[in-house]
């Protein structure tokens, strides 16, 4: 075996080693990119993780994705939209238990309207002393993201999933007249003013290894303030979990198929780390999902620097289901905060002060 081509940092970390790395899968050698991911994550943006507080304010959603359980044609979701006094109650939460940004996530939801969320923003910008307010509400009209910009949201998420354009037409259909362009849509909340965040997930079904190596690259010369990766995570009640389903009963898998597990996750949130050194990378809650033991701590050594700690009340939190979390047993909003700030500490990081935007190390 040849030896594995070096790691380099942003504009040195070579598309062969991205490629080689991506791929590899003995442990001992991976030892060498989780070192340097973890390295570069110190150096670039220092030991603070910052703690974003995330409210899911709504699971309607007009959208078809076929790989997320909340999906317009998934009946069997109970839907909500949460109450306004409700909302405010868990940004009053998030101040409290000292975490600097608030992100609101729900479907593509447009119950909740442009109005209804401006009038939102600005409460919470009024009644508390949250720092940062991200918004995560999908593929919203511009004069809603120039409004709510206006209104008090500092940053917006959208991930890209894939730059695949081909998997990403099959895993996120179009709305009847609106083409999914979701590149521009980031480069306009740029202009608006906003931190922007995307993203992808790691082992859709069809999507190889060369093609995460482009998602990599297109990272590195995007300037996105946030990159959050997560395994895909099948949903059984999706067109998608389905047919993940029957392609691992049938071990029919396309070649150089990329692997949705916390392992191949953790390569590609590593080579992003090393890929854009000074990005927030969140260990995501789908990455804690596909490894319950290791998967946060992890994240956190092998690049992350960003924990988004969910505040929901357990009511609705449990009818957010975008991957199955049936099983999952549901802590408290102090719980969570708790365990945390425990885990934190034991492995010598520090909480992060403030709003924690890029460069706030
Ligand atoms: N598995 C993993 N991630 C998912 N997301 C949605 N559904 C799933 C799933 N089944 C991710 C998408 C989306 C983000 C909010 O959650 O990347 O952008």
């Amino acid at each position: 075996m040849s030896a594995a081509p070096p790691l380099g940092v942003a504009d040195s970390l070579t598309r062969e080693a991205i490629e080689h790395w991506l791929r590899e899968t003995d442990e001992t050698r991976l030892q060498e990119l989780w070192a340097a991911a973890d390295e570069t994550r110190r150096r670039y943006v220092g030991d603070a993780v910052h703690l974003r507080g995330l409210v899911e304010i709504s699971n309607y959603c007009v959208r078809g994705c076929t790989y997320c359980g909340i999906r317009a044609g998934n009946r069997g979701v109970e839907r909500y939209r949460i109450p306004e006094d409700v909302l405010l109650e868990c940004a009053h939460k998030t101040v409290e238990f000292g975490y600097g940004t608030l992100v609101l996530q729900s479907g593509e939801d447009y119950g909740i309207t442009g109005e209804w969320m401006t009038r939102a923003l600005r409460r919470i910008r009024s009644e508390t002393a949250v720092s940062a307010i991200t918004l995560s509400l999908g593929e919203r009209p511009d004069e809603e993201l120039a409004a709510w910009r206006e209104a008090g949201a500092d940053r917006y998420l959208l991930r890209f999933e894939t730059s695949d354009e081909s998997l990403y037409r099959r895993i996120h259909p179009d709305l009847p007249g609106r083409v999914s362009d979701r590149m521009s849509i980031l480069r306009r909340l740029q202009e608006l003013g906003y931190e922007a965040g995307t993203g992808i997930m790691v082992g859709i079904p069809g999507q190889t290894y060369a093609s995460i190596a482009d998602d990599i690259e297109i990272f590195r010369g995007m300037d996105m303030d946030m990159i959050g990766i997560g395994p895909y995570l099948p949903h059984p009640a999706t067109p998608l979990g389905q047919e993940f389903a029957r392609r691992t009963a049938e071990g029919d898998w396309p070649d150089d198929q990329a692997a949705n597990t916390e392992l191949a996750t953790c390569r590609v949130l590593a080579l992003t780390r090393l890929a854009r050194p000074d990005s927030n990378l969140p260990a995501t809650t789908a990455l804690s999902l596909a490894d319950k033991a290791g998967g946060r701590v992890h994240g956190l050594q092998r690049g992350g620097n960003v924990v988004m700690p969910n505040v929901t009340p357990p009511e609705q939190r449990e009818l957010y289901e975008i991957y199955p979390e049936k099983a999952a047993v549901h802590e408290t909003a102090e719980a969570v905060n708790a365990g945390i700030r425990q885990l934190l500490a034991s492995l010598g990081r520090t909480v992060g002060a403030g709003a924690g935007g890029r460069g706030a190390a």
